[in-house]
């Protein structure tokens, strides 16, 4: 798709031709089922002092928390028993990373059912990304954020567009199934940024491939800033779809801190991923990436029983498969 038209389909006056096609697609290559990805958010400590998030370095206001392997371990399964077929290792981005205890409990994870492990760890050495593939690790995510070189490198210090995307291409030849994203409505991120941002990340190898809008967080130098609108986020859902017919695409959490059935919205607009969290209380409420991210003082199992059920009520059903994303499979049929 050409940059003007991605451009021109983020600014049309209507949008609901293009969530109903980015839609239909959606329905012939996956149906209504919906792949559930329980996200094990391990620990807040994080050293990169990315300008838009809660967990940046910086935030002396948050309370860090780090959970020991067994915490781990009870949260992967209570996502097993809640029907996922994924579970995801998440954690700000770790000053003493220890390679090996992640590895070790990615080979215990793996052994609780027939499931799929995602990490979702930040930047660390090929060797480490190789160790922990070994280990029987499945899939990474690992978003771009942006790749405007000039935003990239102001809202996130010390890092750059050039190195990230390496990072991606080195996780896409180890073999994980590998994931990226952007967030959308970043400040100073005008819809021709956005629509090279979509063009990009569809031009890339990718398994799954995700958007959420940005939400400003008190603590961090983004307080003042708007946040990202819904409609353009689920605008952006709807090209990847397009762009990207057989990628694994979630609905995202940010989506559902703008309203109330953003997660509908995002599955209406194309969307065939959830990723709750399945972190446990009462450190949940400490991953605080954005206002609203894990902000219901529930139990775990209640909170993603009502998102469950929200699915069905939209007439969607949550599935238990490990959903592999067919890209890859169609990429290597491509190969032989
Ligand atoms: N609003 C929306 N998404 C955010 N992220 C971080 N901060 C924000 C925010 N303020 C997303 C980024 C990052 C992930 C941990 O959360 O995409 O990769
Ligand atoms: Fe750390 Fe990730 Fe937040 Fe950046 S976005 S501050 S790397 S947790």
């Amino acid at each position: 798709m050409q940059p003007s038209i991605i451009r021109d389909a983020l600014l049309a006056p209507d949008a609901d031709p293009l969530f109903a096609e980015a839609r239909a697609l959606r329905d012939r290559v996956f149906g209504r089922e919906v792949f559930q990805r329980g996200v094990v958010e391990f620990s807040n400590h994080c050293r990169k002092n990315c300008h838009y998030c809660g967990l940046r370095a910086a935030n002396t206001e948050l309370q860090r928390f780090r959970l020991d392997a067994e915490a781990i371990l009870d949260a992967a399964r209570t996502a097993v028993e809640l029907g996922m077929g994924t579970v995801v290792l998440q954690s700000g981005e770790e000053e003493t990373a220890d390679i090996r205890s992640i590895g070790d409990l990615i080979g215990r994870i793996k052994r609780l059912g027939d499931i799929s492990v995602t990490l979702s760890l930040g930047d660390h050495s090929e060797d480490a990304y190789r160790y922990w593939r070994d280990c029987g690790a499945d899939r990474y995510l690992l978003k771009m954020e942006t790749f405007n070189p000039e935003l990239h490198a102001r809202l996130r210090p010390g890092q750059n567009v050039a190195e990230r995307l390496a990072r991606v291409e080195t996780l896409c030849r180890l073999g994980y199934e590998t994931g990226s994203g952007i967030i959308t409505g970043l400040p100073d991120m005008t819809p021709e940024i956005l629509a090279e941002d979509l063009r990009l990340l569809s031009g890339l190898p990718l398994d799954m491939i995700a958007v959420g809008p940005f939400i400003p967080h008190p603590q961090t130098p983004l307080k003042d800033a708007a946040a990202g609108r819904i409609d353009e986020a689920l605008r952006a859902t709807a090209l990847l779809r397009l762009m990207n017919p057989t990628a694994n695409i979630p609905a995202t959490s940010a989506l559902d801190a703008l309203d109330a059935h953003g997660r509908e919205k995002g599955l209406n607009a194309g969307a065939n991923v959830i990723m709750p969290s399945v972190t446990p209380e009462p450190v949940r409420a400490g991953y605080n990436i954005y206002p609203g991210k894990n902000a219901a003082p529930e139990p775990v199992r209640q909170i993603v029983g009502r998102l469950q059920q929200r699915l069905r009520d939209a007439g969607y059903e949550p599935s238990s498969s490990r959903g592999a994303s067919p890209a890859k499979n169609a990429r290597q049929a491509g190969n032989t």
